[in-house]
Protein backbone atom coordinates (compact mmCIF):
# COMPACT_ATOMS: atom_id res chain seq x y z
CA UNK A 1 0.00 0.00 0.00
CA UNK A 2 1.24 3.18 -0.92
CA UNK A 3 1.67 5.64 1.48
CA UNK A 4 -0.76 9.03 0.90
CA UNK A 5 0.96 11.64 -0.76
CA UNK A 6 0.19 15.34 -1.28
CA UNK A 7 -0.30 16.03 -5.17
CA UNK A 8 -0.50 18.88 -7.33
CA UNK A 9 -1.90 18.34 -10.67
CA UNK A 10 -0.78 21.91 -12.46
CA UNK A 11 -3.50 21.94 -15.24
CA UNK A 12 -6.16 19.88 -13.89
CA UNK A 13 -8.38 20.82 -16.24
CA UNK A 14 -6.66 18.78 -19.06
CA UNK A 15 -8.25 15.94 -20.11
CA UNK A 16 -4.96 13.69 -18.87
CA UNK A 17 -4.75 15.80 -15.71
CA UNK A 18 -8.39 15.00 -14.90
CA UNK A 19 -7.74 11.33 -15.45
CA UNK A 20 -4.54 11.19 -13.38
CA UNK A 21 -6.64 13.65 -10.07
CA UNK A 22 -9.67 11.29 -10.29
CA UNK A 23 -7.33 8.02 -9.99
CA UNK A 24 -4.73 9.25 -7.85
CA UNK A 25 -7.78 10.48 -5.30
CA UNK A 26 -9.18 6.88 -5.64
CA UNK A 27 -5.44 5.69 -4.69
CA UNK A 28 -6.00 7.38 -1.51
CA UNK A 29 -3.89 10.82 -2.22
CA UNK A 30 -4.58 14.11 -1.23
CA UNK A 31 -4.84 16.06 -4.63
CA UNK A 32 -5.01 19.78 -5.65
CA UNK A 33 -5.85 20.29 -9.12
CA UNK A 34 -4.79 23.95 -10.35
CA UNK A 35 -6.78 25.63 -13.28
CA UNK A 36 -6.83 29.20 -15.20
CA UNK A 37 -10.74 29.23 -15.01
CA UNK A 38 -12.40 31.61 -12.51
CA UNK A 39 -15.13 31.31 -10.51
CA UNK A 40 -13.62 28.10 -8.47
CA UNK A 41 -12.08 27.38 -5.50
CA UNK A 42 -9.06 25.51 -7.07
CA UNK A 43 -4.88 27.09 -7.15
CA UNK A 44 -5.17 29.19 -10.17
CA UNK A 45 -2.21 28.75 -12.10
CA UNK A 46 -1.39 30.27 -15.97
CA UNK A 47 2.07 29.04 -17.09
CA UNK A 48 1.97 32.40 -18.88
CA UNK A 49 2.19 34.41 -15.98
CA UNK A 50 3.35 32.30 -13.55
CA UNK A 51 5.17 34.49 -10.54
CA UNK A 52 3.92 37.77 -10.89
CA UNK A 53 2.20 38.47 -8.72
CA UNK A 54 3.42 35.34 -6.67
CA UNK A 55 0.82 32.25 -7.34
CA UNK A 56 -0.26 30.74 -3.99
CA UNK A 57 -0.09 27.05 -4.51
CA UNK A 58 -0.74 24.17 -1.80
CA UNK A 59 2.69 22.68 -0.14
CA UNK A 60 2.79 18.81 -1.75
CA UNK A 61 5.15 16.19 -1.90
CA UNK A 62 5.24 15.82 -6.10
CA UNK A 63 3.60 18.09 -8.72
CA UNK A 64 2.40 16.78 -12.13
CA UNK A 65 2.75 19.32 -15.28
CA UNK A 66 0.11 18.31 -17.36
CA UNK A 67 -0.73 21.70 -18.69
CA UNK A 68 0.44 22.74 -22.38
CA UNK A 69 -0.64 24.29 -25.41
CA UNK A 70 -0.56 20.66 -26.53
CA UNK A 71 -1.45 20.81 -30.44
CA UNK A 72 1.07 20.91 -32.88
CA UNK A 73 -0.47 23.63 -35.34
CA UNK A 74 -0.76 26.29 -32.32
CA UNK A 75 3.14 26.39 -31.91
CA UNK A 76 3.43 26.35 -34.93
CA UNK A 77 1.46 29.71 -35.58
CA UNK A 78 2.43 31.29 -32.99
CA UNK A 79 6.50 29.75 -31.45
CA UNK A 80 7.26 32.60 -29.17
CA UNK A 81 3.71 32.41 -27.38
CA UNK A 82 4.02 28.97 -27.06
CA UNK A 83 7.35 28.50 -25.72
CA UNK A 84 6.64 31.54 -22.93
CA UNK A 85 3.72 28.99 -21.90
CA UNK A 86 5.05 25.52 -22.54
CA UNK A 87 9.12 26.20 -21.96
CA UNK A 88 9.59 28.88 -19.92
CA UNK A 89 6.52 29.34 -17.81
CA UNK A 90 6.88 25.24 -17.14
CA UNK A 91 10.53 25.67 -16.28
CA UNK A 92 10.02 28.71 -13.93
CA UNK A 93 7.22 26.13 -12.05
CA UNK A 94 9.24 23.32 -12.30
CA UNK A 95 12.03 25.33 -10.66
CA UNK A 96 10.08 26.89 -7.91
CA UNK A 97 8.06 23.71 -7.09
CA UNK A 98 12.08 22.04 -6.99
CA UNK A 99 13.47 24.42 -4.51
CA UNK A 100 10.86 23.66 -2.56
CA UNK A 101 11.19 20.54 -2.03
CA UNK A 102 8.74 19.16 -4.47
CA UNK A 103 9.39 16.41 -6.77
CA UNK A 104 7.98 17.38 -10.56
CA UNK A 105 6.23 15.08 -12.83
CA UNK A 106 6.57 16.72 -16.40
CA UNK A 107 4.19 15.24 -19.41
CA UNK A 108 6.37 15.06 -22.32
CA UNK A 109 5.94 13.79 -25.73
CA UNK A 110 7.11 11.18 -29.05
CA UNK A 111 7.40 14.14 -30.84
CA UNK A 112 10.81 14.79 -29.36
CA UNK A 113 12.05 12.62 -31.50
CA UNK A 114 12.14 12.43 -35.81
CA UNK A 115 9.71 9.65 -35.87
CA UNK A 116 11.97 7.72 -37.79
CA UNK A 117 12.61 4.47 -35.48
CA UNK A 118 9.97 2.39 -34.05
CA UNK A 119 10.09 1.56 -29.97
CA UNK A 120 12.13 4.56 -29.69
CA UNK A 121 14.83 3.91 -26.85
CA UNK A 122 14.07 6.59 -23.86
CA UNK A 123 18.43 7.95 -24.00
CA UNK A 124 18.14 8.75 -27.92
CA UNK A 125 19.33 12.38 -28.19
CA UNK A 126 16.06 14.44 -29.11
CA UNK A 127 15.75 15.55 -32.89
CA UNK A 128 12.54 17.26 -33.20
CA UNK A 129 10.44 17.54 -36.47
CA UNK A 130 7.76 20.02 -35.17
CA UNK A 131 8.17 23.09 -32.77
CA UNK A 132 5.72 21.53 -30.28
CA UNK A 133 8.24 18.55 -30.36
CA UNK A 134 11.30 21.40 -29.97
CA UNK A 135 9.48 23.30 -27.15
CA UNK A 136 8.92 19.39 -25.38
CA UNK A 137 12.49 18.87 -26.09
CA UNK A 138 13.89 21.94 -24.09
CA UNK A 139 11.08 21.40 -21.47
CA UNK A 140 12.96 18.34 -21.17
CA UNK A 141 15.99 19.30 -20.71
CA UNK A 142 15.40 21.34 -17.97
CA UNK A 143 13.45 19.29 -16.14
CA UNK A 144 16.27 16.91 -16.12
CA UNK A 145 18.38 19.46 -15.10
CA UNK A 146 16.55 19.53 -11.60
CA UNK A 147 18.27 16.19 -10.86
CA UNK A 148 16.84 13.37 -8.87
CA UNK A 149 13.71 15.78 -8.19
CA UNK A 150 12.82 15.75 -11.71
CA UNK A 151 10.87 12.93 -14.24
CA UNK A 152 9.58 13.03 -16.86
CA UNK A 153 6.91 10.95 -18.87
CA UNK A 154 7.33 10.67 -22.67
CA UNK A 155 3.19 9.98 -23.88
CA UNK A 156 2.35 8.88 -27.39
CA UNK A 157 -0.95 9.85 -28.62
CA UNK A 158 -3.38 9.26 -25.80
CA UNK A 159 -6.78 8.44 -26.67
CA UNK A 160 -10.37 8.91 -24.25
CA UNK A 161 -13.73 8.35 -24.62
CA UNK A 162 -14.39 11.44 -25.62
CA UNK A 163 -11.81 11.88 -28.43
CA UNK A 164 -14.03 13.83 -30.79
CA UNK A 165 -12.71 12.17 -33.73
CA UNK A 166 -13.74 8.49 -32.62
CA UNK A 167 -17.07 10.03 -31.27
CA UNK A 168 -17.53 11.57 -35.02
CA UNK A 169 -16.80 8.18 -36.28
CA UNK A 170 -18.68 5.94 -34.14
CA UNK A 171 -22.00 7.98 -34.65
CA UNK A 172 -21.07 8.21 -38.57
CA UNK A 173 -20.74 4.45 -38.77
CA UNK A 174 -23.18 3.52 -36.77
CA UNK A 175 -25.61 5.37 -38.70
CA UNK A 176 -24.42 3.79 -42.23
CA UNK A 177 -22.34 6.87 -43.33
CA UNK A 178 -19.23 6.55 -44.87
CA UNK A 179 -15.86 7.95 -43.19
CA UNK A 180 -12.53 9.05 -44.69
CA UNK A 181 -9.39 8.25 -42.00
CA UNK A 182 -5.90 9.06 -43.35
CA UNK A 183 -3.95 6.01 -44.80
CA UNK A 184 -0.49 8.20 -44.20
CA UNK A 185 -1.01 9.25 -41.00
CA UNK A 186 0.10 7.05 -37.92
CA UNK A 187 -0.49 6.27 -34.06
CA UNK A 188 0.28 3.92 -31.65
CA UNK A 189 -2.85 5.19 -29.08
CA UNK A 190 -2.90 4.53 -25.82
CA UNK A 191 -6.19 4.64 -23.24
CA UNK A 192 -6.23 7.31 -21.19
CA UNK A 193 -7.12 5.58 -17.84
CA UNK A 194 -3.96 3.43 -18.60
CA UNK A 195 -1.82 7.32 -18.37
CA UNK A 196 -3.68 7.79 -15.18
CA UNK A 197 -2.54 4.65 -14.23
CA UNK A 198 0.92 4.75 -15.33
CA UNK A 199 1.26 8.25 -13.38
CA UNK A 200 -0.26 6.60 -10.54
CA UNK A 201 2.72 3.98 -10.55
CA UNK A 202 5.61 6.65 -10.78
CA UNK A 203 3.84 8.42 -8.03
CA UNK A 204 4.31 5.38 -5.68
CA UNK A 205 7.46 4.16 -7.02
CA UNK A 206 8.94 7.25 -6.55
CA UNK A 207 11.79 6.80 -9.29
CA UNK A 208 13.41 9.84 -11.57
CA UNK A 209 14.63 10.22 -14.84
CA UNK A 210 12.22 8.98 -18.17
CA UNK A 211 9.19 6.99 -18.15
CA UNK A 212 7.73 6.66 -21.58
CA UNK A 213 4.20 4.95 -22.80
CA UNK A 214 3.01 4.50 -26.20
CA UNK A 215 0.77 1.25 -27.76
CA UNK A 216 2.29 -1.86 -28.77
CA UNK A 217 1.34 -1.36 -32.45
CA UNK A 218 1.42 1.35 -35.15
CA UNK A 219 -1.40 1.72 -37.25
CA UNK A 220 -2.69 4.25 -39.68
CA UNK A 221 -5.88 6.46 -39.10
CA UNK A 222 -7.56 4.40 -41.49
CA UNK A 223 -6.71 0.83 -40.12
CA UNK A 224 -8.19 2.15 -36.51
CA UNK A 225 -11.09 3.03 -38.26
CA UNK A 226 -11.13 -0.39 -40.00
CA UNK A 227 -11.01 -1.67 -36.14
CA UNK A 228 -13.08 0.07 -34.56
CA UNK A 229 -15.64 -0.54 -37.57
CA UNK A 230 -15.28 -4.34 -36.90
CA UNK A 231 -15.45 -3.82 -32.74
CA UNK A 232 -18.87 -1.56 -33.53
CA UNK A 233 -20.52 -4.69 -35.83
CA UNK A 234 -20.50 -2.66 -38.90
CA UNK A 235 -19.08 -2.75 -42.57
CA UNK A 236 -15.66 -2.20 -42.93
CA UNK A 237 -16.96 -1.09 -46.46
CA UNK A 238 -17.89 2.16 -44.75
CA UNK A 239 -14.62 3.06 -43.94
CA UNK A 240 -12.93 4.89 -46.89
CA UNK A 241 -8.88 5.84 -46.51
CA UNK A 242 -7.74 9.07 -48.16
CA UNK A 243 -4.62 10.60 -48.08
CA UNK A 244 -4.19 13.41 -45.59
CA UNK A 245 -4.19 17.30 -46.99
CA UNK A 246 -0.02 18.41 -47.12
CA UNK A 247 -1.17 21.81 -45.92
CA UNK A 248 -3.26 20.77 -43.04
CA UNK A 249 -0.97 18.20 -41.98
CA UNK A 250 2.45 18.70 -43.65
CA UNK A 251 4.93 15.63 -44.03
CA UNK A 252 6.80 16.60 -40.28
CA UNK A 253 3.53 16.43 -38.74
CA UNK A 254 2.75 13.17 -39.24
CA UNK A 255 5.65 10.57 -38.08
CA UNK A 256 5.88 7.15 -39.45
CA UNK A 257 6.77 5.78 -35.84
CA UNK A 258 5.32 6.62 -32.47
CA UNK A 259 5.90 3.79 -30.25
CA UNK A 260 8.24 3.84 -27.42
CA UNK A 261 10.46 1.25 -25.58
CA UNK A 262 8.58 -0.08 -22.45
CA UNK A 263 11.62 -2.13 -21.18
CA UNK A 264 11.88 0.32 -17.95
CA UNK A 265 7.95 0.24 -17.42
CA UNK A 266 7.73 -3.75 -17.82
CA UNK A 267 10.54 -3.73 -15.32
CA UNK A 268 9.73 -1.31 -12.35
CA UNK A 269 5.13 -1.51 -12.65
CA UNK A 270 4.87 -4.83 -15.23
CA UNK A 271 3.65 -2.71 -17.36
CA UNK A 272 3.12 -3.87 -21.29
CA UNK A 273 2.22 -1.55 -23.86
CA UNK A 274 -1.53 -2.23 -25.02
CA UNK A 275 -2.29 -3.19 -28.68
CA UNK A 276 -4.67 -1.61 -30.85
CA UNK A 277 -8.17 -3.80 -30.00
CA UNK A 278 -7.04 -3.19 -26.51
CA UNK A 279 -7.22 0.37 -26.57
CA UNK A 280 -10.29 0.01 -28.85
CA UNK A 281 -12.14 -1.92 -25.96
CA UNK A 282 -10.92 -0.16 -23.09
CA UNK A 283 -12.98 3.15 -25.24
CA UNK A 284 -15.60 1.79 -27.28
CA UNK A 285 -18.41 1.40 -24.35
CA UNK A 286 -17.46 5.13 -23.40
CA UNK A 287 -18.17 6.38 -27.37
CA UNK A 288 -21.50 4.62 -27.80
CA UNK A 289 -22.19 6.36 -25.55
CA UNK A 290 -21.12 9.57 -26.26
CA UNK A 291 -22.13 9.17 -30.04
CA UNK A 292 -25.81 8.41 -29.00
CA UNK A 293 -25.72 11.18 -26.80
CA UNK A 294 -24.51 13.41 -29.12
CA UNK A 295 -26.46 11.96 -32.21
N1 LIG B 1 -3.31 13.94 -25.41
C1 LIG B 1 -2.27 13.38 -26.03
O1 LIG B 1 -2.43 12.61 -26.98
C2 LIG B 1 -0.87 13.68 -25.54
C3 LIG B 1 0.21 12.98 -26.12
C4 LIG B 1 1.51 13.26 -25.69
C5 LIG B 1 1.71 14.21 -24.70
N2 LIG B 1 0.66 14.88 -24.17
C6 LIG B 1 0.91 15.90 -23.15
O2 LIG B 1 0.17 15.62 -21.99
C7 LIG B 1 -0.25 16.84 -21.38
C8 LIG B 1 -1.76 16.85 -21.21
O3 LIG B 1 -2.34 16.65 -22.48
P1 LIG B 1 -3.93 16.72 -22.68
O4 LIG B 1 -4.22 16.15 -24.03
O5 LIG B 1 -4.62 16.19 -21.50
O6 LIG B 1 -4.11 18.30 -22.75
P2 LIG B 1 -5.43 19.16 -23.04
O7 LIG B 1 -6.65 18.36 -22.75
O8 LIG B 1 -5.25 19.81 -24.37
O9 LIG B 1 -5.34 20.28 -21.92
C9 LIG B 1 -4.30 21.20 -21.89
C10 LIG B 1 -4.52 22.00 -20.63
O10 LIG B 1 -3.47 22.95 -20.53
C11 LIG B 1 -4.05 24.12 -20.02
N3 LIG B 1 -3.28 25.30 -20.38
C12 LIG B 1 -3.05 25.81 -21.60
N4 LIG B 1 -2.34 26.95 -21.49
C13 LIG B 1 -2.14 27.15 -20.17
C14 LIG B 1 -1.51 28.16 -19.42
N5 LIG B 1 -0.97 29.24 -19.99
N6 LIG B 1 -1.48 28.05 -18.07
C15 LIG B 1 -2.06 26.99 -17.45
N7 LIG B 1 -2.71 26.02 -18.11
C16 LIG B 1 -2.74 26.10 -19.46
C17 LIG B 1 -5.45 24.21 -20.62
O11 LIG B 1 -6.24 25.01 -19.77
P3 LIG B 1 -7.74 25.43 -20.14
O12 LIG B 1 -8.52 24.17 -19.88
O13 LIG B 1 -8.03 26.53 -19.20
O14 LIG B 1 -7.72 25.83 -21.58
C18 LIG B 1 -5.86 22.74 -20.62
O15 LIG B 1 -6.59 22.39 -19.46
C19 LIG B 1 0.29 17.96 -22.27
O16 LIG B 1 1.55 18.36 -21.79
C20 LIG B 1 0.48 17.27 -23.60
O17 LIG B 1 1.47 17.90 -24.38
C21 LIG B 1 -0.64 14.64 -24.56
Amino acid sequence: MTPARRILIVGGDSAIGAAAAARLEADGHDVWSSTRRPGTDHPFLDLATFGSPATSLPDVDMAIIAAAIARLGACAEDPAATTAVNVTGTLHLARHLAERGTRVLFLSSDKVFDGCVAHRPRQDRAAPETEYGRQKALAEAGIRALGPRGAILRLAKVLGPGEPLLVDWTRALRQGREIQPFADMYLAPVPRDLVAETLAAIVAGGGGGVYQLSGREEVSYGELASRLARRLGVSADLVRPRAADPHQFPFEARPRHSTLDMTREAREFALAPPGIDETLNALVGGLNGRADRLG
